[in-house]
């Protein structure tokens, strides 16, 4: 599990069981999102902060250290995202 912090302050669990599309859409977040497979960028975001645990195949290696893939990425501990 890890925790999404929102530019807001707010904070979201995601659970082991769950994306992090997933949980911040279940928080109210509308993100948009198309392949879920880490490949089309839709779900792409900004990132502000934190370890993330990037899993997609569409990032570049500058763009791992200010985006986020959420529809197959996650994090350890805190992450900051731009939403
Ligand atoms: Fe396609 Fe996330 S929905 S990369």
């Amino acid at each position: 599990p890890f925790i999404i912090e929102l530019r807001e302050g707010r904070v979201v669990e995601v659970s082991a069981q769950t994306t992090a599309l997933a949980a911040l859409r279940a928080a109210g977040v509308p993100l948009l999102a198309s392949c879920e497979n880490g490949v089309c960028g839709t779900c792409e975001c900004g990132m502000l902060g934190g370890q993330p645990i990037h899993r997609d195949s569409i990032l570049s290696k500058d763009a791992r250290g200010h985006r986020f893939i959420a529809c197959v990425s996650r994090a350890t501990g805190v992450l900051k995202l731009d939403l």
